[in-house]
């Protein structure tokens, strides 16, 4: 019976009948990296395929209230941040949404023991034949194989639901989502050397497919210089802690306190500059991803989340590795680290990558850690703003700094011959500050309007074909710190470090040490941090001088008063900084 009904529904596809349920495309694939080849082969209709639905949250829509209603400085509320309790209860998906989902299934031939619902209701799963999920989504399968890994990946081209379900559904998977984890089992290691050893070159190696990389680039002296040389008078040469110190004008931390950690993914040299900068406050490395498994940025709501744990939370199979990982050695971490409060982060993937849903619902996970009080930045990359590969003319934003509810951090230089007290200028020194306007995801309303003076201003020569131009889009990086020629060693050899892999963490040790001066008062961490950055920019050093050119792209706008997608609002000015965030509740 149930059987026949499936067979009907699969003629009815081909032919469109007025009389059935109207189906809409749901998701549909804009852009398919190149390293993945259709093996253009005909696949067994009776195959089985584990099918997920991801189930629309509750309360989502409201969720930029709530952040804003913790975060907005002019908030009554301002620092009431939520316990994670709360936020899971409040977003998890409601009946409303549940049921009719599974209606369809059931009326679709695929019984309701066969369908299982995740911990936290995030998901509905079973399992399907290849034929069955075609019928059922009104779409057509291709096996693809990644040129590089010969890793084997099942998606389509877009699929459909009916329209009265849509709004329950974030999103399907296997369907037209690309980036499938190419790490193999137990193999050799694909994943950035520099996750897990310090770095010894500039080739690292990077899954192609899915990450932009860690936005660091090294250069290595000739001669090894004198420590003699390492003042203040030669930052324009060298960047030291004293440097950075004296550049955006703060001291040393005081507190030896453990709550208030600086946490910092990614890049030792890099994070060797945050722990010097918050001594004695403590930071921690937190690795995301494993030898065995590799990673994905899943994997760090994952750690924090158990709801958000595998693909019951919000991970997709064949993007996102499972944790806790069974092999030896392998990441045990699924909802039970307890977050620090600033986290910061020197990676990104290349938004095109990404479907909407699956960018929007990660995004989704940074309002519900800013909404507990957690500081989240992450670099903007390294190449200014770069054309997407496969893709004729668009410019390539970086995710997450392309989500609303992270802070995303550019990179500044100390211009040759300058003096540490001289504005500092955009990075044009080895990396360009990565930057731009999301394809993806709207722009949170206490941006608008300085993106709008920017586009009225310093018009970019760039048509709607190269980046979404409707003043609409989420623009990056909010922020910038200084991201060139940091003085490192690494085994007894120097070498000096470039990228907004450098002014993350930095940005990320002066929030700490704000947070540090709260505490002592009894305040609480000053969590989501963009509110207070939008509404004083006078806190922060304007970057007027610099560009960013991208690959395949001349610079933009060479002068600019105000925000810009290169540096954002501008360098931490720490004391005014300071004042503002203690003035606050
Ligand atoms: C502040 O929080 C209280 C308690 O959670 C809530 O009732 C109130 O609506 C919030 N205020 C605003 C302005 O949202
Ligand atoms: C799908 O089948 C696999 C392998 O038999 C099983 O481990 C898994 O639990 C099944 N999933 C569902 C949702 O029934
Ligand atoms: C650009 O962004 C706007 C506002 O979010 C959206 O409506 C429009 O579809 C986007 N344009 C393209 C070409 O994606």
């Amino acid at each position: 019976m149930k059987l026949s009904l499936a067979i009907v529904i699969g003629l009815v596809a081909s032919v469109p009948d007025a009389t059935t349920t109207s189906y809409e495309v749901h998701e549909k694939r804009e852009f398919t990296n190149p390293v993945w080849v259709s093996l253009d082969i005909e696949l067994n209709r009776r195959e089985i395929v584990p099918v997920s639905i991801g189930l629309t949250q509750q309360n989502l829509d409201n969720g930029h209230e709530y952040l804003m209603d913790v975060s907005d400085p002019i908030s009554p509320n301002y620092s009431s941040h939520w316990t994670p309790e709360r936020v899971a209860e409040g977003f998890a998906p409601s009946q409303e949404t549940i049921e009719p989902v599974k209606a369809w299934l059931v009326e679709h031939g695929i019984a309701e023991d066969r369908l299982s619902l995740s911990k936290g209701s995030g998901w509905i799963k079973f399992n399907s034949t290849v034929g069955e999920v075609e019928d059922l989504l009104k779409t057509k399968y291709e096996l693809y194989e990644h040129s590089e890994s010969r890793r084997a990946h099942l998606a389509c081209h877009d699929y459909s639901v009916p329209a009265s379900i849509r709004a329950h559904i974030d999103f399907i998977t296997p369907t037209i989502h690309f980036d499938a984890v190419v790490t193999e089992p137990k193999k050799k290691r694909q994943f950035p050397e520099s996750v897990v050893a310090p770095i010894r070159s500039s080739s690292i190696d990077i899954p192609s497919q899915i990450k932009q990389g860690p936005a660091l680039k090294i250069s290595s002296f000739g001669a090894t210089p004198q420590a003699s040389q390492f003042t203040l008078a030669n930052c324009n040469s060298y960047i030291t802690p004293d440097c950075l110190r004296a550049l955006y004008g703060f001291l040393p931390g005081t507190l030896a306190n453990h709550l208030l950690e600086l946490w910092n993914i990614h890049l030792r040299p890099c994070f060797e500059y945050a722990i010097a900068l918050v001594y004695p406050q403590k930071v921690t490395l937190y690795q995301v991803g494993d030898i065995v498994e590799g990673g994905s940025f899943n994997t760090f709501p994952d750690a924090l989340d158990l709801t958000y744990c595998t693909s019951g939370g919000g991970d997709t199979p064949g993007i996102d590795p499972s944790y806790p990982d069974a092999y030896s050695g392998g990441t045990k971490a699924c909802g039970t680290i307890t977050p620090a409060s600033v986290i910061s982060t020197s990676y990104g993937y290349n938004e095109a990558d990404l479907s909407p849903a699956y960018a929007t619902r990660q995004c989704n996970e940074y309002m519900k850690l800013g909404l507990q009080g957690i500081t989240i930045l992450y670099s903007s990359g390294d190449n200014g703003a770069t054309l997407q590969r496969g893709a004729a003319g668009m410019f390539n934003p970086s995710f997450p700094s392309t989500c609303p509810y992270i802070t995303s951090v550019g990179a500044t230089h100390i211009a040759a011959g300058n003096p540490v007290t001289a504005p500092e200028q955009a990075c044009m020194n080895v990396i360009y500050s990565g930057g731009g306007f999301s394809n993806l995801l709207c722009i949170a309303e206490l941006q608008s309007t300085v993106v709008a003076h920017y586009l009225r201003d310093y018009k970019p020569s760039y048509s709607s074909t190269q980046y979404n131009n409707s003043k609409k889009q989420r623009g990056y990086p909010d922020i910038s710190a200084n991201g060139a020629n940091y003085l490192t060693y690494v085994d007894g050899v120097a070498q000096l470090v470039f990228g907004t892999s450098a002014s993350s963490p930095t940005v990320g040790a002066i929030i700490t040490l704000i947070n540090e001066q709260r505490a002592n008062v009894g305040k609480k961490p000053v969590g989501f941090i963009n509110p207070v950055l939008y509404e004083n920019p006078g806190a922060l050093n304007d970057i007027t001088v610099g560009t960013n050119p991208g690959v395949g792209r001349a610079g933009s706008v060479l002068r600019r008063v105000g925000y810009d997608p290169v540096t954002g609002l501008g360098t931490p000015n720490y004391p005014k900084l300071l004042s503002v965030f203690m003035a606050l509740k």
